[in-house]
């Protein structure tokens, strides 16, 4: 059963409807003035569909405890009909208990019935809705749906037997009067062309006129605002439910932030924590789950540096404020791109045979939001390509065409670097597995702890593949470029230089002007604190502070590190050097490529 995957079959009435609907802008609403800022709750969505092989509620408590520490207030529990829901419930209600988290049910009703499992639903808040980690808003157990509309609500809150916030995911145009629930759910976190694809020419509805319809609609009501930052599904011929679609990614998560500090909804749900399938995780790879294939495009794509960029928005939503910049106590660099260039031809050897719908929506371009506790300069190089940006204090976003190779980033204030990485995952020619990946691989800079997919998490990697070059393992798990401490290090000569790169080293006079999707956000949101000008780093900053969190040169010439030759062959490219061809050699840890896979047994001491 997948009921994570579930907003597939959306009923295309829908969208059209909202592309309907008056664009007005949804940020003067009566409602965000209304709400006290003490009011607003983080809610992020747990797919249950996918974990039946948790054992105990310890199998939860690290995902309570990396949501919590985020700012997230409660998952919302999307559970189907299947066997072991209740028993998932069970252990989830516990783990949230031990770990101070709270939780709610979000029904699916992809599996329950609106017209028959009314008094069902009841009955499941009843055994559940007591329990001490069950949310509670305005003294009611707080519960939430996907789709539903039709549902007798009386019936079910009859059933229940306790007062409850019901804030399920009814539409607008399906349920004309909301009379009978609490708030509502918005799920369209993507522009979209009305009918579950990507926007077309003449056919995109926003996800601001989402929230312009909710909202009108809720008047005072709750509105659950959707988030989330990305969407890639690619299902071919190996299992029964194709799909293979894009919306529009990009910098959606950063835009969308900005846009939620602005609205100011008394909830927002992340979309989601765990939905590897249609690539819109922001929880780790590690947290426990089985493989409904979606390991093709989740293996060696971590996403938590969008968590990490997402927690001074929460805590700035939290305090009903318009911008993240107090919020931001250490400088961080969040990039992310995807592992291929939309040129890349994959007809022949992809299990769906063809690019995903939507792709044209997206942008080859490696994307960089900044985290500065004050300004710098943000270098990223992305194969040949470098670009360096003045990046202001607070938050701010950036874009550098997407070029094949090494993709590094850097910091640097008053000359000096201040922190830099090489990312672990190169953009490649080839079709990784053989096919099209239109997910996206997120890292930060300092580079935060690997992540890797389980042996749950990949049993279904290889079924239907067309090349036999691919493994059920992980390949990034080797250690990140090892931080070597340069208090005096420029940046030109310490930023590892990637090989292919023929453009000349960065200067102030290159400096780029920020990305146009970025300029549309209200500059007060990506800028306080300074009185200064968003020019040079040196004019503005003075004195270079010496902060340094980790200059990185990647790949150090190690002593003694010969005796790593291997000339790769078909069988024996997958580990440890399967970024090779057969027949070509690997020369060991000081020349590219390198053990790329992490594998072992692998050189690199
Ligand atoms: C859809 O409209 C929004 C708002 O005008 C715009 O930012 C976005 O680029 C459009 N998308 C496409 C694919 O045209
Ligand atoms: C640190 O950087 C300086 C300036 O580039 C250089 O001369 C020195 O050799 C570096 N030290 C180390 C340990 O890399």
């Amino acid at each position: 059963m997948r009921s994570f995957s579930s907003w597939s079959t959306l009923a295309v009435g829908l969208l059209a409807a909202l592309a309907s609907a008056a664009p007005s802008s949804p940020y003067k609403s009566s409602m965000s003035k209304r709400q006290a800022s003490g009011d607003h709750l983080v809610f992020c969505h747990f797919m249950m569909g996918i974990v039946p092989n948790r054992q105990s509620s310890a199998d939860y408590d690290s995902d309570m405890q990396r949501a919590k520490a985020a700012g997230i207030d409660a998952f919302a529990l999307n559970i189907g009909k299947d066997a072991y829901a209740e028993q998932q419930l069970a252990y989830a209600y516990e783990s949230a208990e031990k770990n101070d988290m709270k939780v709610f049910i979000s029904f699916d009703f992809n599996w329950f019935s609106p017209s028959s499992d009314a008094s069902t639903v009841g009955g499941m808040i009843k055994n559940f809705g007591g329990k001490k980690s069950q949310l509670i808003v305005d003294g009611k157990v707080f519960v939430s749906s996907f789709a539903g509309d039709g549902l007798n609500v009386e019936q079910l809150r009859q059933a229940a037997g306790v007062d409850i916030y019901f804030a399920p995911n009814f539409h607008p145009e399906q349920t004309a009067d909301p009379s009978a629930i609490d708030g509502a759910l918005n799920w369209i976190a993507w522009d979209s062309d009305g009918n579950n694809r990507a926007p077309k020419p003449g056919a995109n509805v926003t996800v601001s006129q989402g929230d312009a319809t909710y909202t009108k609609w809720l008047g005072q009501k709750g509105y659950i605002a959707p988030v989330s930052p990305w969407f890639f599904t690619h299902f071919g011929a190996e299992v029964s439910y194709p799909k293979n679609w894009v919306f529009p990614g990009d910098l959606l998560w950063y835009n969308r932030w900005n846009e939620i500090l602005q609205l100011q909804p008394r909830f927002i749900e992340i979309i989601t924590w765990n939905d590897y399938g249609e690539s819109h995780y922001v929880g780790p790879l590690s947290s426990k789950h089985t493989d409904d294939g979606n390991s093709k495009w989740a293996n060696d794509m971590p996403h938590n540096g969008w968590l990490d960029m997402a927690k001074p928005y929460i805590q700035a939503f939290k305090a009903g404020e318009n911008s993240p910049a107090k919020y931001i106590t250490e400088d961080q660099l969040v990039y992310w791109y995807r592992p291929t260039l939309k040129s890349l031809n994959c007809d022949n050897t992809d299990t769906t045979g063809q690019r995903p719908d939507g792709v044209d929506t997206m942008e080859d371009a490696v994307f960089v939001v900044a985290l500065l506790t004050e300004d710098g300069k943000v270098t990223a190089v992305s194969g040949k390509n470098s670009k360096t940006f003045d990046a202001p204090a607070g938050a701010s976003a950036w874009k550098v065409d997407m070029g094949v190779g090494p993709q590094s980033f850097s910091l640097e204030r008053g000359g000096q670097t201040v922190m830099s990485e090489t990312s672990l995952r190169e953009v490649k020619d080839q079709c990784p597995c053989g096919l099209y990946i239109y997910n996206a691989y997120v890292g930060t800079v300092p580079a935060g702890e690997p992540d890797a997919l389980d042996k749950d998490g990949l049993t279904a990697l290889t079924s239907g593949l067309k090349v036999s070059t691919c493994a059920a393992t992980p390949s990034l798990t080797g250690a990140p470029p090892r931080p070597t401490a340069n208090t005096s290090a420029p940046i030109a000569t310490s930023a590892p230089a990637p090989e292919t790169t023929n453009s000349p080293p960065p200067s102030p006079a290159t400096s780029a002007s920020p990305s146009s999707d970025v300029s549309s956000i209200p500059t007060g949101t990506v800028r306080i604190g300074t009185s200064a000008p968003a020019t040079s780093a040196s004019a503005t900053s003075g004195p270079a502070t010496p902060t340094i969190a980790s200059t990185t040169v990647a790949q150090q010439p190690e002593s003694g590190g010969g005796g790593c030759t291997a000339t790769v062959t078909e069988s024996s490219q997958v580990a440890p050097t399967n970024c090779l061809q057969s027949g070509q050699v690997w020369k060991g840890p000081n020349a590219g490529p390198d053990c790329c896979d992490g594998a072992s047994p692998c050189c690199k001491h």
